[in-house]
């Protein structure tokens, strides 16, 4: 059998600036015999949407994880705003300002809006005594504040995550990054399973955000979701970078053509 990949001709137009915000070198990852990341260099710039693109399988999810600290890579280096960046947990990725959403985001159904928009970050008051106890009062007036600014109104903050709907819970999630002023918005798949409505919903979020500064890397099957809001496309295939440049450089069908 021919390897076909050795056959794929990388497109690469898009340097990192003087200053992005994410930039890795020579990321690799295995997962047992399966070489998932073959020397990716990626980079993310300040309020820029990059797009990233691929088949299933192609190490999308491997990436992110990486720099969302879920997995940690073999070998390579990340830095965060210019910073060697070793990032060994989801909590080092939080505190240096990366949020991730996941298809299924990461909350707990069974929890209420404001349990989930604070979960691993509750706030705490102190009494005389000194003592902290989590200040709920001011996790139900923050999360409502922070959905009326994603233009989200929904029932209370006592509502159970798992009375909202698919939608609503990318919501929760975006404004949650938003509260804690993430820099950077990673999306992998958190269209898959809306509604159109709710789709575009998610997009309009992310457009929002860019006004706003913040980075985003959206991973979708959808390229006609992807194509509009991003300034920059990334296609991944067999674990390699093929494709990276300006998202005026190439159309929907080129891309569909690459990835294919
Ligand atoms: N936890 C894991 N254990 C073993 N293999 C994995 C694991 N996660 C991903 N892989 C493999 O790594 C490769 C890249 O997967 P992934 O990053 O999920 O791709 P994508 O998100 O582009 O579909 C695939 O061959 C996949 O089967
Ligand atoms: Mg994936």
């Amino acid at each position: 059998m021919s390897d076909i990949a050795a056959e794929i001709v990388p497109v690469i137009t898009s340097r990192p600036s003087a200053d992005p915000i994410i930039r890795c070198t020579g990321l690799q990852k295995w997962y047992g015999a399966v070489h998932a990341l073959k020397n990716v260099d990626f980079h993310a710039e300040r309020g820029e949407v990059v797009g990233l693109v691929g088949d299933n399988g192609a190490g999308k999810s491997t990436l992110i994880k990486i720099l969302s600290g879920v997995h940690t890579q073999d070998q390579g280096r990340i830095f965060i705003e210019g910073k060697d960046a070793s990032i060994t947990g989801p909590e080092v990725a939080m505190r240096l300002g990366i949020e991730t959403i996941y298809q299924y985001t990461a909350m707990v159904p069974e929890m209420s809006i404001a349990q989930n928009f604070f979960i691993g970050r509750e706030p705490l008051k102190f009494g005389r005594a000194g003592f902290g106890v989590v200040d709920r009062k001011k996790m139900r007036r923050e999360s409502m504040e922070g959905l009326k600014g994603v233009g989200l109104h929904l029932r209370g903050p006592d509502t159970p995550v798992k009375a909202l709907s698919g939608g609503q819970r990318q919501g929760v999630a975006i404004a949650r990054a938003m509260h804690f002023r993430s820099k950077v918005l990673i999306l992998d798949e958190p269209t898959n399973h809306l509604s159109v409505k709710e789709t575009n919903k998610v997009l309009d979020h992310v457009v929002e955000l860019k006004a706003q500064g913040v980075t985003s890397i959206f991973i979708s099957h959808n390229l006609h979701h992807i194509h509009p809001i991003s300034d920059r496309i990334v296609a991944m295939a067999r674990g390699q970078k093929v494709l990276d440049v300006p998202r005026d450089e190439v159309s929907v069908e080129e891309m569909t053509r690459i990835i294919s």
